[in-house]
C-alpha cells in the first residue's frame, strides 16, 4: 500500500482534514463551540504537488541522527523555538498519518509523543551547538525567533566558534492564534542566522 500514490493521497487528506478541524490552528486543545470552517464537509481533493528532476529524499529522524547520514553545501534549520512541542500540538494529524491503535489520554485525546530537546530551556542551547558541530555542510542557515529559548548572543558565540557568522532579520505581524499570551507585541522579528563553516 505504501507507494507514491499512497503518500500523495495521505498528504491531501491531512491538508483537507486540517481545513475543517475545530481548533485554533494547533491541536493542543479543541474549541468549545464549532467554528464556521469546521461546520463544512471535508473535501477530498488532491493537494498541489510540484514535479522536479531532483532526487529528493525525505527523512523522519532526530537531527543529530540525520547529520550522521547527510552532508552537502547548504543546511537550512528551522527547529521549534519555544516550549510548545510539535508532537502535542499536531497529534491528531500524526494519528491520521499513522492510522494505528493507541491509548488516548486527557481531554484532547493526546497520544504519546517523543519530546524535543529544542523545546527545553535546559537542553536547547546544547543541542544547537551539537547540531552546528556535527553538520557536515558549508553554509548553515538557522531560522529562529527573537523570543526563542536560545539567546541570540549565544547563537552568535557558538556559530563564531565554527566559522564566519552573519545575521539577517525580518519583521512579521504576529500570528493571530498567539494573541492570548503574555507578551502581546503584535510584531515579531524572525532571525535568520548564517554560518559559513570552516572547512
Ligand atoms: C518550526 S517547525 C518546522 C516547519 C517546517 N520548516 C515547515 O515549513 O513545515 C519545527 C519542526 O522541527 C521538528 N523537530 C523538533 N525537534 C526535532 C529534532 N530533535 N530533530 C528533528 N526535527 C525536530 C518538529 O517536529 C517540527 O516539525
Amino acid at each position: 500500500m505504501e507507494n507514491k500514490n499512497f503518500f500523495c493521497l495521505l498528504a491531501s487528506l491531512l491538508e483537507q482534514a486540517d481545513k475543517v478541524a475545530n481548533v485554533a490552528s494547533v491541536y493542543g486543545s479543541f474549541l468549545k463551540k464549532i467554528k464556521k470552517s469546521a461546520e463544512k464537509n471535508i473535501e477530498l481533493k488532491i493537494s498541489e504537488f510540484t514535479r522536479n528532476q531532483n532526487n529528493n529524499q525525505v527523512f523522519n529522524l532526530d537531527i543529530l541522527e540525520l547529520l550522521d547520514k547527510v552532508s552537502g553545501d547548504i543546511l537550512y534549520l528551522d527547529p521549534p523555538y519555544n516550549h510548545r512541542e510539535y508532537g502535542a500540538n499536531y497529534h491528531l494529524l500524526n494519528t491520521i498519518a499513522l492510522y494505528d491503535d493507541f491509548i488516548p489520554s486527557g481531554k484532547t485525546g493526546l497520544r504519546e509523543y517523543k519530546k524535543s530537546l529544542w523545546c527545553k530551556k535546559k537542553y536547547a542551547t546544547v543541542v544547537f551547538e551539537e547540531t552546528i558541530r556535527k553538520a557536515n555542510f558549508k553554509y548553515i542557515f538557522f531560522s529562529y525567533n527573537n523570543e526563542g529559548i536560545i539567546n541570540s548572543d549565544d547563537i552568535k558565540t557558538i556559530c563564531a566558534k565554527y566559522g564566519k557568522y552573519d545575521l539577517f532579520t525580518q519583521d512579521y505581524r504576529r500570528f493571530k492564534a498567539d494573541n492570548k499570551r503574555l507578551q502581546k507585541a503584535n510584531k515579531t522579528v524572525e532571525y535568520l542566522h548564517f554560518l559559513e563553516k570552516n572547512g
